[in-house]
């Protein structure tokens, strides 16, 4: 990874930082044989199964699933980035840290832009504050129903009206032009004879990262003018695909219920807050993405998408049942009734109301499942019934987690639900499942990097071999020279596998069963994580092996059964390769079982896009998005 430090830096820094010593500065460890145990700090529980091991200076929680390195440790409890943690400890250790001095500069350039921000925000904060100038800002707030608490608790501002307002004052406090738009806040004229103001005459909610600094700003028309809110353009701080609305504010009673509840705009968020639902985040007029989702993950282990409709909701309703399905977190789905959003709801019905509403939420899958029994119902003849199920089937198919071996549960529990409330027999099911997953192109492997392996039976081996080589090797990372010539790197098709893969390989120290060494440097708590589990793994193995045994032990039988298997899945794809080129069928006869289902899926297709370029709401934002380009 390319790193902010070096690895001797990194070393130097995990040396002096003793993991038992770190985490029991934040709470309490008791010993438990070799090793300490506590409370859960990242989920909650009743008795222990946080695990601490001083030898392997690795921690593991065998309740969440979450472990790693101190570095990972500090991370998660403080909800840092990872050199943010690396600082802090050698802070602790009186560590003077030496950086990369490319990666220095761009540190630097961020760190500018972040006091740009940080000073963007103070002059909005003092625009809204301004005896005359900020007199129309604050009566919008005030009508709207913000209490001056609120206000400052979100740090809204004011833009007033004028084109350079903004610009005069980075002159006088000697913040130049080229800093400002970097920044985004200001525009280049067309004519190119300078910049302006990009927020004018509007309200402005800051938007900040999950440490509470400015990354970007929204800003709303005082009237009904267009478009109703402009929103910061995508800089090196500023992701909308990830920026989360009010989560320094959110944070801790998310943390608290263990559930973020995820709404549209920047009111949703703020109306409850006053009213005393505090766990509101909004996207950015995007749809929930998996950075959303993987961010809202470290405080939360459930997530309510709240749609304002019905129809909203169906049409969002795909979405969340693939991040159900692709991450180990809940997925809910609640609709506002009466067609209100979230801040005229809390309004109207108070926070109890909305609580209310929020309780009411369905399982992402329910949901699904929910509208597919109306459309059932709905049916009028067999084909409309036999599509309304192919919808269901297609939805469980698209979550390219499913076809994992660890995911096969859920999909069964979902074949069997099927079954019962439809009374088809859970074998009919399965058949249709196989087959609608034949089709090149509509399964989750067209999705995947690199080779399109055939089939399913396929990627569930595949996934298979690469989890056994991933767990032989982070046992035996010395092993990875020769694995390397057998199996490169982009044989590995799973990502996070792959991630893990490419670390062993750079990581330095490579000594056996130093998986502190390992997950040392990695930045995702998810891969550290899934290194420290799969080590776990491979230790238990080791341990039912008797010790007076020499020669290969388990960890090399399951290297040696990983190779094996990649090996026969690598035959198995040139043979079918090879049969495909000479104009074979595959494996399936009769008549073309995939002619219905593609006229279906396209019929479908057309049917989601007429809605979703019809409904006013649709047209609502698209209009706005325009505004914001
Ligand atoms: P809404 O149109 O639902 O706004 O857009 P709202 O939150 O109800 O606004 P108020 O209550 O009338 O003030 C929801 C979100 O979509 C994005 C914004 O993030 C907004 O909060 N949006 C909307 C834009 O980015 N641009 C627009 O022009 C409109
Ligand atoms: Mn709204």
């Amino acid at each position: 990874m390319p790193g902010l430090f070096s690895n001797d830096i990194l070393d130097e820094v995990a040396r002096a930082n003793d993991i038992v010593e770190v985490v029991s500065g934040y709470f309490p460890l008791k010993r438990a044989g070799k090793d300490y145990v506590a409370l859960c700090p990242f989920h909650a529980e009743k008795t222990p199964s946080f695990t601490v091991s001083p030898a392997k200076q690795i921690f593991k929680c065998f309740g969440c699933g979450r472990g790693g390195s101190v570095f990972n440790f500090v991370m998660a409890k403080e909800s840092i980035t990872f050199p943010e943690a690396v600082r802090i400890l050698a802070e602790r250790a009186g560590i003077e840290l030496r950086e990369d001095p490319d990666a220095r500069r761009k540190t630097q350039g961020r760190r500018r832009l972040r006091d740009v921000l940080t000073w963007a925000q103070e002059r909005f904060q003092a625009g809204l504050a301004h005896p005359t100038l900020g007199t129309p800002g604050r009566e919008y707030l005030k009508q709207r129903g913000l209490a001056d608490e609120t206000i400052k608790a979100f740090g809204l501002g004011f833009a007033p009206e004028g084109w350079d307002n903004l610009i005069r004052a980075g002159a006088r406090d000697g913040i130049g032009l080229d800093m400002l738009e970097q920044a985004g806040l200001v525009i280049p004229r067309n004519d190119g004879t300078g910049y302006y103001d990009r927020f004018r005459g509007r309200a402005i909610f800051p938007i900040f990262d999950a440490l509470n600094r400015p990354i970007g700003f929204g800003g709303r028309v005082l009237g009904d003018e267009e478009p109703k809110y402009l929103n910061s353009p995508e800089t090196p701080l500023f992701h909308k695909k990830e920026a989360l609305y009010g989560l320094p504010q959110a944070r801790e009673a998310i943390e608290a219920d263990r559930r973020a509840v995820v709404v549209e705009g920047y009111f949703d968020v703020i109306t409850p807050w006053q009213s005393g639902v505090r766990t509101c985040v909004a996207t950015l007029g995007t749809a929930l993405t998996d950075d959303h989702i993987q961010a809202l993950k470290r405080y939360a282990d459930e997530v309510v998408v709240v749609f304002d409709s019905d129809l909203a909701g169906r049409r969002a309703a795909d979405r969340a049942m693939e991040l159900f399905l692709a991450h180990d977190v809940r997925i809910l789905v609640a609709v506002v009734p009466e067609g209100k959003d979230p801040c005229d709801f809390c309004t109207l019905h108070g926070a109890d109301g909305f609580r209310q509403c929020l309780a009411g939420a369905a399982d992402a899958f329910k949901y699904k499942w929910d509208l597919v029994q109306q459309d059932l119902d709905a049916a009028t003849n067999p084909a409309a019934r036999e599509r309304a199920l192919r919808a269901m089937l297609e939805s469980v198919l698209k979550a390219p987690a499913l076809a994992q071996q660890d995911l096969r549960l859920q999909r069964d529990l979902i074949l069997g639900h099927m079954s019962r409330t439809l009374g088809i027999p859970e074998a009919t099911l399965r058949a249709e499942f196989r087959r609608l997953r034949r089709p090149a192109g509509r399964s989750a492997a067209g999705t995947e990097v690199g080779r399109n392996l055939p089939d399913a039976a396929h990627r569930g081996r595949q996934w298979v071999a690469e989890r056994k080589l991933l767990t032989a090797l982070v046992c035996r990372p010395s092993a990875i020279e020769d694995v390397l010539d057998r199996v490169p790197p982009e044989r590995i098709e799973t990502p996070a596998f792959r991630r893990l893969y490419e670390a062993i390989r750079s990581s330095p120290s490579a000594g056996d069963a130093d998986v502190a060494g390992l997950v040392r440097g990695m930045e995702d708590p998810a891969d550290a994580s899934l290194a420290v589990e799969l080590f776990e793994q491979g230790q238990a193995m080791e341990t039912v092996r008797n010790p007076a045994d020499t020669g290969p032990g388990p960890i090399e039988h399951l290297l040696e059964e990983a190779l094996r298997d990649f090996k026969k899945i690598e035959e198995e794809a040139l043979l079918e390769a090879r049969r495909q080129a000479r104009g074979q069928a595959p494996t399936q006869g009769g008549a073309d079982p995939n002619k219905a289902l593609k006229e279906f899926a396209e019929a479908r297709g057309n049917e989601a896009k007429k809605q979703a370029f019809t409904t006013p709401a649709a047209r609502k934002r698209m209009s706005g998005d325009s505004g914001q380009a």
